[in-house]
Formats: C-alpha cells, structure tokens, sequence
C-alpha cells in the first residue's frame, strides 16, 4: 500500500461515525458496492475461519414487509400506534438495510462462543467503514425487537442468532464531528506485571 493510500485508509477509519436512519437518502449502495462491502467483512479475524455470521439483504419492496414485522414487534411490545408508525418508518427509510445474523458454535472445541462474537463484531465493523469509505452513511441498530419470535423467525435459522440491521444510505448532510468519543489514552496503559 503507497503511503497515499495508507493514509487515505487511516483518515477513513479515524472519521467514521455512524449516520442515524433520519439522515439517510437514496441512493444506497449498487449491488457491486455491497459485494466490496462484504469483502471487506469477510476480513474480519476469525480464529478457525467459521464465519460466524451472515447477511440478508432488505432493499426494495421487502422494505414494506420489514415495516409490518417492526410495527407487529412495537405493538406486542406495548408501544402506541403512533409510536408503532415510527418503527414502521425505521424500516422503510434507508435504501438498504443489512440485516446481520450470527451463527455461533457455542461448543466448538477451539473457538469459545466470545471470540465467534469478537469475529461477528469486527466483520459489521468492517462493513460500516467499507461503506464510509465508499461514501455511504451507515448505522447499526438493534432493540428488543431483534428477540421478537416474527423477526426471529423471518431472519434465523435454527440456532441462529439476529444481531441486528445496519442501515445502509446517502449522508443527507455532512454530519457534525463527535466529540464524546474517549481518548487513545484512556484505554491504554503499560502493562508491567
Ligand atoms: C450490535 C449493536 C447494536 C446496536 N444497537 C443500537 C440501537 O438499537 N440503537 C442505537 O441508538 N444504537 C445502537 N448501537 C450503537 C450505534 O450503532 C452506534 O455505534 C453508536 O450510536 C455510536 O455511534 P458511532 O458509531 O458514531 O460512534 C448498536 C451497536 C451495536 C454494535
């Protein structure tokens, strides 16, 4: 990698944030630029290679079905019908949604269940900066929906565990940086024992 290059892909990691739902417009990424996406994921550490996750994607007209399961799971969750519309939007707004779906293998005999989600984790990771990199906005989003049996069962299989959706789009504007983010310091300290 030219020294160009590295530092165009360190700013990038440096300057990622995510980008709420709100914020997203079309268009989201092509089907070429999900693959590099992907790509990228699939660089994640994995102790053994299992790939402990997957992806399905919502795009499309699957969008208005993903708004039913939400507004199903908000009102058996108690939320208004008011509130409900807003997850209904939650669903629809970004072009693309990336649902991520782990596969863990909590009794492999060399891997423990916390390195498969150590894998799981820097694989979205990956994923989000890929997208920034690209020019998309992106952020990953959960809830107590995701442990909803309709979902459960729209996204999982058997043994199967859903982690959640990254919405996937166009910045709408240039987001204000963070400042909240800790310090390099904070999270390091020399190890002397
Ligand atoms: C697995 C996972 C689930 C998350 N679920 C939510 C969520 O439901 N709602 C939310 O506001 N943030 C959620 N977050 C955090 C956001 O994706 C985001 O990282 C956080 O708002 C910090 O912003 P930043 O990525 O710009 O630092 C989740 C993060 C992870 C890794």
């Amino acid at each position: 990698m030219s020294t160009d290059a590295a530092g165009a892909a360190l700013q990038g990691l440096l300057s990622r944030q995510s980008v709420g739902i709100k914020h997203l417009r079309e268009p989201g990424p092509s089907d070429e630029q999900l693959q590099r996406m992907v790509e990228a994921a699939l660089r994640a550490p994995d102790h053994a290679g299992l790939v402990p996750f997957r992806f399905a994607l919502v795009r499309g007209d699957a969008r208005e079905r993903l708004g039913d399961l939400f507004v199903q799971a908000a009102i058996d969750g108690g939320k208004s019908q008011a509130d409900a519309m807003i997850d209904r939007e939650r669903a629809q707004r970004a072009p693309v949604t990336v649902a991520v779906v782990a596969r863990i293998d909590s009794g492999h005999p060399l891997v423990p269940a916390h390195e498969q989600w150590a894998c799981v984790g820097g694989a979205l990771t990956n994923l989000l900066n890929a997208a920034h990199a690209m020019g998309f906005g992106g952020k990953m989003l959960s809830g107590s929906k995701v442990r909803h049996p309709a979902l459960q069962q729209a996204f999982c299989e058997p043994g199967e565990t859903l982690l959640g959706w990254i919405a996937l789009g166009t910045p709408a504007d240039s987001p204000s940086r963070k400042v909240n983010k800790p310090r390099a310091a904070d999270v390091v300290r020399e190890w002397q024992r």
